[in-house]
């Protein structure tokens, strides 16, 4: 246990809402999908896509309208949470107020008959990893949002479940402490050998943690990979933007591998067999020219933003498009010059122009 797979799962919810009542939604839709054994996986995407909905047919919190749910090639669709034997670790932690950390954690292993003196020296372990050892009898309300984060982290690795299920688990925190324990998850997950399922709309989140990113839209899975196969190859306008920020242009082809956007001639990195093309270019492949050169994108810079490690230039073009273009060391263009942008066709992505370009980018 457990390479996990799901064979065209769907879940739909009726809904009770006044205004759409009896309305079907598709919260899940035809997914299938393999994760691998010892992996950190994460479920990317935006709110509503249905990540909550995914992880709870996972743990069986949840029963799907259609499809089935695989651990080791064993069907388990229909059997309860306790039977799957999974580790959950919820947003707002959920711990049992009226318990001591020391309680709490060990709560899993006693209701499931596996507390004894090993389990009582695995749990000291656990609890020293997160650095909590020395505040078991502390009870939730004394501890800090990370603390009880941690507490709840450490409860679910104590029942030895092979499957550790989080869901936005640090969400909740702020962005020091959310990013510190990012990689004790990490850690905790490789050193006791186990497979995450971690659910979140952070993309760097996602980027630094993860094995294996899925990614969400609209109930459907839309891509999934590492998270430079992503990055570097993505397989849709959507993944590009939503991991990466990509910057988009959308052109008119001229001939087989040579575009039109705004009257720059654009050379492509492979033919490409439509009318119209969006190139998808990352920020940091975009070269700024303070002198505007004629046959390049023409725009003015309208902001310039320090972000500690880089600077960031947004850039109006002359049909209203926005970029960001980023660089390591300031650029010498200033606010308000006019300039004009260009980049290698070897750092262009291709798409196919969707029939609503902005709906397409977004949610
Ligand atoms: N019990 C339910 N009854 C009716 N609709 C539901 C129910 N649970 C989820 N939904 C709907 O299913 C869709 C997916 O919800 P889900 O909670 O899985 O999204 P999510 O990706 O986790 O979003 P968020 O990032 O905001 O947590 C949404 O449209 C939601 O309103
Ligand atoms: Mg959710």
């Amino acid at each position: 246990m457990p390479n996990i797979e799901l064979k065209n799962i769907t879940k739909t919810f009726t809904s009770i809402n006044e205004a759409t009542k009896g309305e079907i939604i598709t919260a899940v839709d035809k997914v299938s999908l393999k994760i691998k054994k010892h992996s950190y996986n994460t479920l990317l995407g935006p709110s509503g896509c249905g990540k909550t909905t995914l992880l709870r047919l996972i743990s069986g919190l949840e029963n799907p309208t259609e499809g089935q749910v695989f651990f080791d090639r064993k069907d388990v669709t229909n059997m309860t949470t306790q039977e799957r034997d999974i580790g959950f670790v919820f947003q707002n932690y959920s711990l049992f107020p009226h318990m001591d950390i020391w309680h709490n954690v060990t709560y899993g292993p006693v209701v499931r008959n596996r507390f004894n003196d090993e389990t009582e020296k695995y749990i000291h372990s656990i609890l020293k990893m997160v650095k909590l050892d020395e505040r078991a009898r502390a009870y939730p309300s004394e501890l800090s949002g990370g603390m009880k984060q941690r507490v709840a982290v450490a409860r679910a690795i104590a029942t030895k479940s092979p499957l550790m299920l989080l869901d936005e688990p640090l969400g909740a925190l702020d962005v020091r402490i959310g990013t510190a324990l990012r990689y004790d998850l990490m850690t905790l997950v490789k050193k006791y050998k186990l497979t995450a399922i971690h659910v979140t709309h952070n993309q760097e989140e996602a980027m630094t943690i993860s094995d294996n990113i899925i990614m969400m839209k609209r109930g459907k899975v839309i891509q999934s990979g590492s998270p430079k196969e992503i990055y570097d190859n993505p397989n849709s306008i959507f993944s590009a933007y939503f991991l990466g920020r990509c910057n988009f242009f959308r052109c008119e082809m001229i001939d087989k591998n040579t575009a039109n956007f705004q009257g720059a001639i654009i050379t492509l990195p492979k033919n490409f067999p439509e009318k119209k093309v969006v190139l998808g270019v990352r920020g940091e492949k975009i070269h700024i020219n303070s002198k505007p050169k004629k046959n390049n994108i023409q725009g003015k810079i309208e902001f310039i933003n320090f972000l500690g490690e880089k600077w960031q230039y947004i850039i109006r073009l002359s049909d209203g498009t926005e970029i960001s273009a980023l660089k390591r060391v300031p650029h010498e263009a200033k606010i308000g010059q006019k300039i004009s942008i260009s980049f290698y066709p070897d750092n262009i992505l291709l798409f196919n122009e969707p029939r609503d370009f902005e709906k397409e980018k977004s949610v």
